[in-house]
């Protein structure tokens, strides 16, 4: 099936992703609202060989390995890796028994693929990128021929009201700056969804379970048990964990749920104590505004993301 035929219906988009807990619930949302026409792993939540193979059991136990999935960068573009085992576990998926198989590798590497996928369309579309930026900095600085395909890229990163991996940096700009700070300054539409939203949007393990917990889907139990996971710090039933990812597809699919302003924005690239931090450009720039996201209207937001998974079949 050609890529123009795959648009039968609905908003195309490609996922770019470290799946990754909350990615895993950004990925269930899409798949409700969303043409998926792909989805690129990147090095972030853990290595790029685990979020390929978490990306690629997480749509198999969706039913959707019809959805093409490509490998992408095992490091940021220059920095270290760092990774966050800690909260998503030692397989960046912890919590769920996934079916144990041979994941075969996709032989093209993932900004190959989407270069010539971008390209190859007639009409532009939109990434949604949920981990560190070096994909889509790779894309943008290796193939500046997409940059027209490109309707925009939603980003969930960064910051205007404090990190969460430093008190500057948010873990994606903080994993890969350089990035980060390219794709900010791309000049390609962007908008970027960042703590400070993203905080205001909890869930429960109280809610997850009253809703999910008696589906007889496996992609629901899926859910459920990574939760459980995601959870396991705080017993507290109703103790709030953001989902951050799923509000980067939000705000692709229905940016009015949010309050947007433009602003100039750099991110820090080499300082030791800021490196990752996002910053409104004070001073004359001609660096193009990106549109970020400072208030989302919490009440709506819900009504669309239990209806997405609705509509994802859960
Ligand atoms: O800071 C939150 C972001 O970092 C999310 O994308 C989460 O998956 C982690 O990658
Ligand atoms: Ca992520």
């Amino acid at each position: 099936m050609s890529t123009d035929e795959m648009w039968a219906g609905g908003h195309p988009a490609y996922l770019d992703m470290d799946p990754g807990q909350d990615d895993v619930w950004a990925l269930a949302t899409a798949l409700g609202v969303l043409q998926v026409l792909g989805v690129t792993t990147v090095a972030g939540n853990h290595t790029v060989d685990n979020t390929y193979r978490n990306a690629v059991n997480v749509l198999d136990v969706f039913g959707r390995n019809d959805i093409p999935v490509h490998r992408g960068c095992a490091a940021p573009l220059w920095h270290p890796l760092v990774t966050a085992p800690e909260i998503h576990g030692q397989t960046g998926l912890d919590g769920y028994a996934f079916p144990t198989r041979e994941v075969t590798v996709a032989d093209v590497h993932a900004v190959e693929w989407l270069a010539s996928q971008l390209c190859s369309l007639s009409r532009s579309v939109s990434v949604i990128a949920t981990g560190p930026l070096t994909n889509v900095a790779a894309l943008l600085i290796g193939h500046p021929s997409v940059k027209p395909h490109l309707s925009g890229i939603t980003v969930m990163g960064g910051s205007l009201s404090g990190g969460n991996v430093t008190p500057h940096a948010e873990f994606n700009f903080y994993v890969d700056p350089d990035a980060a700070d390219w794709v900010m300054g791309s000049g390609v539409p962007i908008k970027m969804v960042g703590l400070d939203v993203t905080r205001q949007a909890t869930v429960t393990r109280a809610e997850v379970e009253e809703r999910l917990g008696s589906s007889s889907r496996e992609a629901a139990r899926m859910l459920v048990a990574l939760f459980r996971f995601y959870a396991r710090r705080h017993p507290d039933p109703h103790h709030p964990f953001p989902l951050h990812d799923v509000l980067a597809v939000a705000a692709d699919v229905k940016p009015d749920l949010f309050e947007w302003r433009s602003i100039p924005l750099t991110v820090v690239r080499c300082d030791p104590v800021r490196r990752g931090q996002s910053a409104m450009i004070e001073e004359a720039t001609d660096r193009q505004p990106v549109d970020v996201a400072v208030q989302i209207d919490v009440l709506r937001f819900f009504d669309w993301f239990w209806e997405a998974l609705r509509l994802s079949g859960l």
